[in-house]
């Protein structure tokens, strides 16, 4: 059967498991389609060299949450789910030569190579599933990610795991997630949105179905305690959990993260861990 069967219309939302093929297809069928106005939409927001890690715009040129940028020349890093490349590009700017950046989506990559030309910093990308990264074990000093892939898996041991395998030791792992509080309330920026309308607890995916019942967008929920459990079973070492506070300055909204709703709970869950030595 074609990546698109049934096509990508929805017809259906509801609750219910989905494993990692699926998940990785139904995600990859979507971001092809929403690339486009994904990056028209928030491109701007984002920058083109630019390192964000979620809609509250918390930047990496101001948090350092990798640490200083020129401690990471000569270091070999990966980025997860890059998108149109954005944070790659701001390392390559800073003079880190040896990133690489994977995505499920041909689309996204796409976009990376127009802006690569745009901007004349090269980002070398490559497409693949968070869940099965196609690099050698610890391959990497340190692997990143803001938003990408990991908010899409079924199984955050797994997912959290395979990052771990391709980091040597001592390497770090900085990844950030919608934050789990999140899930109890509806998708809304507005006042609906700060009702709690289902359980915290409630693990079964958000899918939305085409007319042949096909899942054409998979997004999975993992507590805080899951993805500590996802971290600390991974052999790593929790350092952080960072949980950016809405900026004053920032009047945009994106989807359902908003002013209204960054005032009053996170929206972003930025983990930071290490690889331990020996
Ligand atoms: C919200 S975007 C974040 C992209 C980029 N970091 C940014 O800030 O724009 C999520 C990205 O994850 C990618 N993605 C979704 N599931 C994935 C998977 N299983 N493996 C790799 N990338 C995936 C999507 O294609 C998309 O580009």
């Amino acid at each position: 059967m074609s990546d698109d069967a049934g096509g990508t219309d929805i017809q259906r939302v509801t609750r219910r498991p989905a494993g990692p093929d699926e998940s990785a297809r139904a995600n990859r069928v979507w971001w092809e389609r929403a690339a486009d106005d994904y990056q028209a939409e928030h491109g701007s927001f984002l920058r083109d060299t630019g390192f964000l890690w979620g809609p509250e715009g918390v930047d990496e040129a101001d948090v350092r949450l990798l640490g200083p940028v020129e401690d990471l020349r000569g270091t070999r890093v990966l980025e997860l789910g890059c998108g149109a490349g954005q944070c790659s590009r701001w390392l390559r700017s800073h003079g880190v030569e040896q990133v690489a950046a994977v995505d499920v989506s041909h689309r996204q990559l796409q976009h990376a190579l127009r802006i690569d030309e745009h901007t004349g910093v090269r980002v070398p990308v490559g497409q693949a599933d968070v869940q099965r990264l196609p690099f050698a074990a610890e391959a990497f000093d340190l692997v990143c990610s803001a938003f990408g892939g990991l908010p899409f898996v079924p199984d955050a041991e797994a997912a959290v795991a395979e990052s771990a395998r391709v980091l040597r030791p001592g390497g770090r792992l900085v990844f950030s997630v919608s934050h789990p509080f999140r899930w109890c309330f509806p998708d809304d920026p507005g006042e609906r949105g700060l009702t709690v309308r289902q359980s915290y607890f409630d693990r079964r995916a958000y899918v939305e179905e085409n007319s042949a019942g096909r899942a054409v967008y998979v997004e999975h929920h993992h507590t805080v305690g899951d993805w500590v459990r996802a971290v600390v079973g991974a052999g790593l070492v929790l350092r952080d959990l960072v949980e950016p506070e809405w900026p004053e300055d920032n009047p945009e909204t994106w989807d359902g993260w908003s002013p209204l709703r960054g005032r009053l709970f996170p929206g972003t869950a930025v983990f930071t861990a290490v690889k331990p030595e020996g």
